[in-house]
């Protein structure tokens, strides 16, 4: 939530803090605004709403200021206006501060610092930083070149809560100071100039070599560099790393949304996921290589999946295959319950953490929280830990040893979608290496289904080259329509919610997933023939129970979509409108049965005229609790 990004050099700052922010837009976009330091003072710009109405409040600015911080906000505390936009300033507009995250004890600083004589011009928790930065500015009597600095540090050790900021003074024009706790922000390096952001992605076109900071680490940059330190003021010494990302991979590449684009992608992502895990000439051992992950293996007697959103569905497939495949016992939980009602230890138990960005903040605290209760019971003990990330140099990427990388490239649009197929893929791989080793599954098995886990790539490529256009139809039909049922069983119960969810966010239209068979139990009161029924309806145990609850749908009228196989006549005889996918192993047909719920989200929200890839009140990477 809310992006942040700041940039000290040789350039004019304004363009390229613009540049950054249109990155960090999936990040918030209730209202940006940027602050800039040039021949003595502080020049702030800010507005409500999207970028375009800062970019044109800034048309008139003639900044040559070399050093800048800009901010996209998500809102928390204060309604998305202008007065509480970022940065926010101290009473003599000396001192202008960006933050992602929430301070948590602002009531209490906020009444101290107006009992001070201090005033304040938003409702927001972030301004008490200015304020308190300038009032230790003001008592300061260190040499200039440690004073933001050191004032800037006895304010975070101020602060409670979870931040990311990024400062820059009027009297201090040399230097930005940031600083992390618990909300992620690199420092980028370029030649002559430094820059600083929420996400990689912000600085792509400038530079590929960075630093994460880790939490309670905090940085003075300039021109020539960035020295880091701790909170508690001592210098530490950190290396920034390379990453071959290129800048295309966060280019729209000609489609009309990133979310079609990623849809599109798909295909790629899952050849991609298959080839880094398969090992092409195995021997004796498995065929599948998942690193050090093996390591975990002997010791598992339960697992349980912590995650939210796309990635907690991911966890329902994930716990199906992990349960029915591996036999292994499997919960699944989200993140923001378990933080604060976590189920009893019980020794053997495997904690897995899937978060595509690696910065869910109710992911990480989840995962921080069973890290340290596993600590305390078993000191000592090595920790039984997995994370599924799409971003290796995340804080989920640094909190845990053991990874499996989706590998599905940076996704900008706020639906996930290929991400989602990757934590799919990484799902498969585990439960079938782990099933192969604990031996459920038998060699030949193993490799019969890796053969088709392969052709699944080329299926989804046949449903995006021949089905979109007559999904484009369908969704051209519904695009008033106000609420949407999906219903699915077994391991594609899952996908229903999946659809839901998509559906719901970008095109604001309710839906719900229910699996099939609990319908008669209530929520099949809400049919009638303005609500279409999609109905996952996939060959495989629980087919013929799936097109009979769609058959009980149908008598009350609903209008009934199947995503099923083209070539089973009675599917045709029950669905008003078949989604054709390709047949598969019923294990397998997740990967395929999504995408044309997906696209028909897409064009849903597309025909409505909304902003597929940024959906109002949403952020793509939710890092506030
Ligand atoms: O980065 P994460 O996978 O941890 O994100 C979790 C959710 O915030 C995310 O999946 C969200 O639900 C998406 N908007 C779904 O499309």
């Amino acid at each position: 939530m809310c992006g942040i990004v700041g940039y000290i050099g040789t350039q004019v700052a304004v363009p390229i803090l613009i540049e950054g922010l249109s990155r960090l837009e999936y990040r918030g976009y209730d209202s940006a605004g940027l602050a800039t330091v040039s021949q003595g003072d502080l020049h702030l710009v800010r507005a409500p709403g999207k970028l375009v109405n800062l970019r044109e409040k800034l048309a008139s600015l003639d900044s040559t200021a070399r050093v800048g911080i800009a901010h996209t906000r998500w809102a928390t505390h204060g309604k998305p206006e202008e007065r509480n936009a970022h940065p926010h300033i101290d009473g003599h507009t000396r001192v202008a501060v960006v933050q992602n995250g929430i301070v948590e004890n602002h009531r209490v600083l906020r009444e101290h610092l107006e009992a001070a004589g201090c005033t304040f011009t938003s409702d927001t928790d972030t301004e008490v930083i200015p304020h308190l930065i300038a009032q230790h500015l003001a008592q300061s009597t260190l040499p200039r070149y440690m004073a933001l600095l050191e004032a800037v540090r006895q304010t975070v050790n101020q602060l409670q809560g979870a931040f990311a900021i990024a400062v820059v003074a009027a009297d201090y024009p040399d230097e930005i100071i940031v600083a992390r706790q618990q909300a992620p922000l690199v420092v980028g390096f370029g030649q002559g100039e430094v820059f600083c952001a929420s996400d990689t992605t912000a600085l792509l076109s400038h530079t590929q070599a960075f630093l994460s900071l880790e939490n309670g680490e905090m940085a003075r940059l300039t021109p020539l560099g960035a020295e880091v330190y701790s909170f508690a003021g001592e210098r530490l010494t950190r290396y920034p790393r390379t990453l071959d990302w290129s800048p295309a991979l966060v280019e729209k590449q000609g489609f009309r949304h990133f979310m079609l684009k990623e849809i599109y992608e798909q295909p790629g992502v899952v050849r991609a996921c298959l080839e880094s895990h398969l090992i092409q000439e195995p021997t004796d051992g498995s065929p599948l290589c998942l690193g050090t992950v093996t390591e975990l293996y002997p010791t598992i007697e339960r697992i349980q999946i912590v995650a939210c959103g796309t990635s907690w569905h991911a966890g329902l497939v994930g716990r199906h295959l992990l349960e029915q495949v591996a036999g292994i016992p499997t919960t699944v939980h989200y993140a923001s319950e378990f933080r604060y009602s976590p189920p009893p230890l019980q020794p053997g138990t495997l904690t897995i953490g899937v978060t595509q960005s690696g910065e869910t903040a109710d992911t990480l605290a989840a995962l921080e929280m069973e890290v340290h209760r596993c600590q305390v019971a078993w000191p000592g003990r090595p920790l039984a830990f997995l994370g599924i990330t799409n971003r290796l140099e995340s804080s989920l990427g640094r909190l845990l040893p053991h990874l499996i990388h989706t590998q599905a490239g940076i996704e900008i649009g706020v639906a996930a979608t290929k991400t989602f197929a990757a934590q799919l893929v990484a799902f498969y791989l585990l439960a079938f290496d782990l099933a192969f080793q604990r031996g459920k599954l038998d060699r030949n098995a193993l490799q019969d289904i890796l053969n088709h886990l392969q052709q699944v790539p080329s299926q989804i490529e046949w449903i995006l080259e021949t089905q979109a256009e007559a999904i484009e139809h369908l969704a051209h039909e519904f695009r008033d329509v106000h609420n949407v049922v999906y219903l699915g069983r077994g391991i594609n119960f899952p996908i229903a919610l999946e659809g839901a969810l998509k559906l719901k966010e970008i095109s604001y239209i309710h839906a719900e997933g229910y699996p099939a068979g609990e319908m008669k139990h209530g929520p099949i009161a809400l049919l009638d023939p303005q609500v279409p029924v999609v109905t996952l309806a996939l060959p495989g145990s629980v087919f013929e129970k799936v097109l009979s609850n769609a058959q009980e749908a149908k008598a009350r009228d609903a209008r009934l979509i199947g995503v099923g196989p083209a070539d089973d006549p009675h599917v045709h005889e029950v669905f008003h409108t078949l989604l054709p996918v390709p047949t598969l192993p019923e294990l397998l047909s997740p990967l395929v049965a999504v995408v044309p719920l997906q696209l028909l989200a897409y064009y849903i929200a597309a025909h409505r005229g909304l902003d597929v890839d940024q959906p109002r009140n949403l952020a793509k990477s939710v890092t506030v609790e």
